[in-house]
């Protein structure tokens, strides 16, 4: 009997694919190239979250991904999207990242794990768990216990599902990523170091990696982290070479290239060129350089899961990202390019499938919303307090809050709160009086006379925490008192009632339904409701266009945030998520529909803008601004590298002002990636109070480059003057710091990518001041 059962066990392991343990392998990196089973290696790899596209759907978009020519998936874990609740792992439904894998092995793909903790991604607060801010301090993606030791429990639970998936225990696992892009935010070696040790102690026997742009690579560099470079269109010469500074020896990966870009709420859509893209993997294909295309099908950062940017500017739901592979997982023009390109490179034993067929798509004519339950209708029971605290600290992860007093009788006068997270609607006596929006900074509203006591009520709105920089610790709600000013007078309001409102089914149950009220007199916070028969199910695009701000759902699901400013205007509803029969809408819209009906279309709508309806409209100041003397001047060079300005004494300012005063490339444009000032202690300022009060041009038609890109700590966004004939030097601008910090110097880097992109500056004068400059009639 024991003979016959080794006897069965060697026939089923000898044969290929069969039910034994599958075979194992191993992937190493060599002196020169990346060794796979021992043999040389070029991995082509695309980017997918599955978070992002619809479980149903998984296998569909990795055979795209492997028809259009990967060899390997990529895959960010989100720490939050499988511990939202502190102590509670998921890694079911949607968050099944075993069966992901499994899938991918079963497509002949390999995966590169990034696990986090933090991840970025355009995702809730960057992949970190919203609870960690219910600590009034805390210092994430350091080596505070505060955050180290809930991580590293994290990432051994990681190690417990995915360690046996690695390629040396037969699953699909080449390598795992430590943190990510760290060098964007710190600069502790020893952080780095204790991540690492957990994922191994977590059961990682696979290389481990870390990834940077090259002006980064520097910071919390360790050189027992095999290091991969992230950049854009034009970056693979100059990050290559600086890579190598730091590694002599290894194959060259690139960790992030970007063939489009993600879309912020009232930004123009991004895209990207699909023929440098496409020529530029070429080359690296040609050198067998490595690479991860970031993203290779973005999908939808559905319900409420997408992120923000800074300054804050919130990301859309739509994560299409002018990726190879659509949202909706269809093919497109670049898609074509890449893989023509793959085609030629293909490694011994490979072969290139003909893409999937796309999943069905319907359409359906515009139904009307039949039901109406306003917010302030149905609140919940209120929780009491002296005064207003941020969310987390009455235990609510996200979605709105309501924050409710009396204010006594007076005359008119106005409300001040130093910090509205993110929106804020001041409503007396359930009339409006007034909006508060994070984005401009201002703090105070009007308020009208009373001639008695009065009910006060401040809804506020939570888009998606910032994802990137410091500004990840994004408590949200109000996160500072509010003051009745009243001639000279400054009195807090004190004594309130607050209604938490996360958005989640519970609350969506409760709700109160009445028959909808006609449009013309439909305004103020509200859920609508409707529904759409259907033959068969397909997917589809919601039109949202006559609705204002708000979140949708579809048959129970939170589906998107929608906001009329656009660019994104539909929402990708995935077929499986309908069904035949009768399927139901809810739409919540925080400033009310100009109609409340719904289409369904067969195509995204994910480029029209409308600054016309934004809460606030977008101002710059015109004029020339006189600016005096210069405190500094000087030379750049057009090496893409950061370049500190020194001063000769510290100097306290409020206001910055830059004249740029030609570029390297003669041409008339000024470009900046980014700028940064440094404080007293020589460490770089937080700029999240900075306003851009003044810019000579900016291109916001032809391509999305405002100024604020130079303050989003992005390295791969800039500024750049209108491609117009407006666009001749001198250019310059003019920046309110909010505050008047001590200054010690500036630093600049120039735009990212080839060495042909114009308007890296040469030579600069530089003006600080404590009052406003001075504005010259245009
Ligand atoms: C960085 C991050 C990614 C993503 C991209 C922009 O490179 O590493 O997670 O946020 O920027 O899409
Ligand atoms: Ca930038």
């Amino acid at each position: 009997m024991r003979h016959l059962l080794a006897l069965l066990l060697l026939v089923l392991a000898a044969l290929p694919g069969g039910a034994a343990e599958p075979a194992k392998s191993t992937f190493t990196i060599g002196d020169t190239e990346f060794l796979l089973n021992g043999k040389p290696f070029v991995i082509r790899c695309g980017e997918i979250h599955f978070p992002r596209v619809p479980r149903e759907y998984w296998q569909h978009r990795l055979r795209m991904c492997k028809a259009l020519g990967l060899n390997t998936v990529c895959v960010y874990l989100f720490w939050n999207f499988h511990e939202w609740e502190e102590g509670r792992y998921d890694w079911s439904g949607q968050a099944d990242v075993v069966e992901f894998c499994r899938l991918a092995q079963a497509e002949g793909l390999y995966v590169l794990l990034r696990p986090g903790p933090y991840s970025c991604a355009e995702w809730e607060m960057g992949g970190l768990p919203w609870w960690l801010l219910k600590n009034d301090r805390i210092d994430v993606r350091s080596r505070d216990p505060k955050f180290l030791a809930p991580a590293v429990r994290y990432l051994k639970e990681v190690g417990r599902v995915l360690a046996p998936l690695q390629i040396d225990r037969g699953g699909p696992l080449l390598m795992v990523q430590v943190e990510n892009e760290y060098g964007f935010f710190g600069s502790d070696p020893e952080y780095m170091g204790a991540l690492r040790q957990a994922l191994l102690d977590a059961g990682f026997t696979v290389p481990l990696f870390a990834c940077n742009p090259p002006s980064t690579i520097a910071k919390g560099h360790r050189a027992d982290l095999f290091q991969v470079v992230n950049f854009g269109k034009g970056g693979a010469k100059g990050a290559f070479t600086t890579l190598r500074k730091f590694q002599p020896t290894g194959p060259l990966m690139n960790g992030e290239y970007y063939p489009g870009w993600f879309d912020t709420w009232g930004s123009r859509h991004h895209t990207g060129d699909a023929k440098a893209v496409a020529e530029e993997l070429d080359g690296m294909l040609t050198n067998r350089h490595s690479f991860s295309l970031y993203m290779a099908h973005g999908g939808t950062s559905f319900g409420l899961w997408a992120g923000a940017d800074r300054p804050f500017k919130p990301d859309t739901s739509s994560y299409d990202y002018d990726a190879p592979i659509s949202e909706a997982g269809w093919t497109t023009p670049k898609f074509a390019a890449i893989r023509a390109v793959f085609a030629k490179h293909l490694q011994p034993g490979e072969t290139l499938p003909e893409p999937p067929p796309a999943n069905p798509v319907i359409t359906f004519p515009a139904v009307t919303f039949e039901a109406c339950a306003p917010v302030l209708a149905n609140l919940p029971t209120p929780v009491a307090d002296r005064a207003p605290r941020n969310m987390e600290a009455y235990d609510q992860s996200r979605g709105c809050i309501l924050y409710r007093t009396t204010v006594p009788a007076g005359p008119a006068g106005r409300l001040t709160v130093q910090g509205v997270r993110d929106f804020a609607w001041f409503l007396l006596d359930g009339a409006p009086v007034g909006v508060l929006d994070r984005r401009n900074g201002r703090t105070q509203v009007n308020l009208p006379a009373r001639s008695k006591p009065a009910r006060l009520d401040v809804l506020v709105e939570a888009m998606g925490r910032v994802n990137f920089g410091a500004e990840v610790v994004d408590r949200k709600g109000l996160v500072a008192p509010v003051h009745l000013l009243s001639g000279a007078e400054k009195t807090e309001l004190t004594g309130w009632q607050v209604y938490r409102l996360p958005l989640d089914a519970p609350q969506l149950e409760a709700l109160g339904w009445q028959p909808a009220p006609a449009a013309a007199t439909a305004s103020g916070p509200a859920f609508w409701r409707g529904s759409v028969t259907l033959a068969a199910p397909g997917d589809t695009f919601l039109d949202l266009r006559t609705w204002g701000k708000g979140v949708v759902w579809v048959n129970g699901r939170c589906l998107a945030r929608f906001w009329n400013i656009g660019p994104t205007q539909t929402a990708y509803v995935p077929g499986p998520w309908l069904k035949a029969g009768r399927n139901e809408i809810v739409i919540l819209d925080l400033t009310g529909p100009r109609a409340p009906t719904v289409a369904g279309l067969d195509k995204p709508i994910l480029d029209e803008l409308h600054p016309e309806f934004d809460i606030e409209s977008f101002t710059r100041a015109t004029g020339k601004p006189v600016f005096g003397k210069a405190l500094a001047e000087g030379t750049f060079t057009p090496e893409i590298a950061w370049q500190t300005v020194t001063f000769a004494k510290p100097q306290q300012a409020r206001y910055l002002g830059l004249e740029l005063l030609n570029a390297h490339d003669g041409k008339g444009w000024a470009a900046v990636a980014e700028l940064e000032l440094l404080g007293i202690d020589g460490k770089v300022l937080m700029n999240s109070a900075w306003k851009i009060l003044a810019v000579s041009s900016e291109e916001r038609q032809g391509a999305a480059c405002e100024a604020e890109n130079m303050l989003d700590g992005q390295t791969a966004t800039c500024w750049h003057s209108a491609w117009g004939e407006r666009s001749a030097f001198p250019h310059h601008l003019v920046i309110d710091l909010g505050a008047a910090p001590t200054i010690t110097g500036l630093r600049y880097l120039p735009r990212a990518g080839a060495p042909s992109e114009t308007g890296r500056i040469r030579d600069y004068r530089l003006h600080l001041s404590d009052q406003p400059f001075g504005l010259k009639a245009p």
